[in-house]
C-alpha cells in the first residue's frame, strides 16, 4: 500500500533568520552578479575594540555586496547581529556610508543603483560611543542622498532587531520589510528599563515586548510597509518587487504633517495599549500600498 507524500512548505522553506550576514546579503542578489567590496580579507577592523578587551572581526560586521537585483544595479549592506548586536562603529558605519555614496555617484552618472539595508543592529555600538553616533549621521545623510535617485529598501528580520540611531536610519528608507519575528524601535527594551525602571519597562516580558515593537504591530501601523515570513525565497521576492516599483510616491519620513496630527491626537494621560494604536494609525500613510497582510 502506497502514502501520498505530503512535505508541508515550512518544512521546504529556507529561514532567512538563520543565515548570517553574509548569505542574507547573497541570497537577494541575481546569482553570479555580486562580488563582496572591503570584505574581511582587507582585514578593516574596529581599532577600539580590542583596546577594551574585545576581539574585533575582519569585516567590522558590516558586509557589503554589489551587484544586481532584478537585473538592476544593486548594492546589499548587511549588519552581522552576531556580533556585537550588529551595533554601528567607526569601520562598520563608514563601510556603509560609503557604499551608499558610491550608489549615489552611480546614480547620478546615470547608472540607477538601488541600496538594500539588512538592519539586525542595536545601534550606535555603546564600546565606540561618539564615533558610532557620528557614524549612524553619516548613514542617514547618504540614505537621504540616494534615495533622490533610487529607492532604498530596508529589510528587519530578526532575530536582533532594529534600535537605536539605526532605527532613525531605517525610518527614512523608502520601503521597510519586516518579519514577524523582527522588531523596530527607537531605545531599545534593555535601555528602556535601565533608564527609567522595570516597572516602566519589562526588558524580559517578551510578549510586551513584540507587542509594541514586534513587525507585525509596525506593519499594521503603517511604519513598517511589508510583513513576510522568515523565508528566503519569499524575502527574495518581496525585495525584488520594490525594486522594480522603484521610488514610492512620498517617502515615509516626508509626512511630517501626518505623523505631528497622529502624535499631538495622543492621549498620553493613559497608557496606549498597542491595539488601539493599530486601530487609529493603521494603513493611512502612502507609501503603504503594497501592504496586504503577511506575504506567504
Ligand atoms: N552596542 C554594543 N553592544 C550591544 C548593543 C550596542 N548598541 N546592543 C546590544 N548589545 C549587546 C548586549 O550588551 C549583549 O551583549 P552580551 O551578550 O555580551 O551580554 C548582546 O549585544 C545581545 O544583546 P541582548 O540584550 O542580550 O539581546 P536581546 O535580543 O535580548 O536584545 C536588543 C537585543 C538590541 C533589543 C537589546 O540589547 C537592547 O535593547 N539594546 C539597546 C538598544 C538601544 O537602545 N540602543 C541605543 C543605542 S543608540
Amino acid at each position: 500500500m502506497s502514502y501520498p507524500t505530503v512535505i508541508p512548505e515550512f518544512v521546504l522553506r529556507q529561514s532567512f533568520i538563520e543565515l548570517d550576514a553574509r548569505a542574507r546579503a547573497q541570497s537577494l542578489m541575481d546569482p553570479g552578479s555580486w562580488r563582496e567590496l572591503v570584505g574581511p580579507f582587507d582585514r578593516i577592523e574596529s581599532p577600539w575594540l580590542p583596546e577594551q578587551g574585545i576581539a574585533p572581526q575582519f569585516d567590522d560586521g558590516c558586509v557589503v555586496l554589489k551587484g544586481a537585483i532584478a537585473g538592476k544595479a544593486a548594492v546589499v549592506i548587511a549588519l552581522e547581529g552576531g556580533f556585537q548586536a550588529g551595533s554601528m562603529g567607526e569601520v562598520s558605519g563608514a563601510k556603509m556610508a560609503a557604499a551608499l555614496d558610491l550608489a549615489t555617484r552611480d546614480s547620478q552618472n546615470g547608472k540607477k543603483t538601488v541600496a538594500v539595508l539588512l538592519l539586525e543592529t542595536g545601534g550606535v555600538r555603546l564600546q565606540e560611543a561618539n564615533l558610532g553616533l557620528n557614524a549612524i549621521a553619516e548613514v542617514m545623510a547618504s540614505i537621504l542622498a540616494l534615495r533622490q535617485h533610487a529607492p532604498v529598501i530596508t529589510v528587519i528580520a530578526g532575530t536582533v532587531g532594529c534600535f537605536g540611531g539605526m532605527a532613525l536610519a531605517a525610518g527614512l528608507s523608502s520601503y521597510i520589510v519586516m518579519t514577524p519575528e523582527a522588531r523596530l524601535g527607537l531605545n531599545g527594551p534593555e535601555v528602556i528599563e535601565q533608564e527609567s525602571g522595570i516597572e516602566e519597562f519589562d526588558s524580559s516580558d517578551r510578549a510586551l515586548i513584540w507587542a509594541i515593537n514586534g513587525g507585525e504591530q509596525r506593519v499594521a501601523m503603517g511604519v513598517a510597509d511589508e510583513l513576510v515570513l522568515d523565508d528566503a525565497q519569499k524575502i527574495a521576492a518581496i525585495v525584488r518587487s520594490h525594486v522594480e516599483a522603484g521610488l514610492p510616491a512620498v517617502h515615509r519620513s516626508q509626512q511630517v504633517d501626518l505623523y505631528r496630527e497622529r502624535i499631538r491626537a495622543l492621549d498620553t494621560s493613559r497608557q496606549i495599549d498597542p491595539l488601539t494604536l493599530r486601530e487609529t494609525w493603521g494603513g493611512k500613510t502612502t507609501v503603504s500600498k503594497t501592504r496586504k497582510g503577511v506575504t506567504r
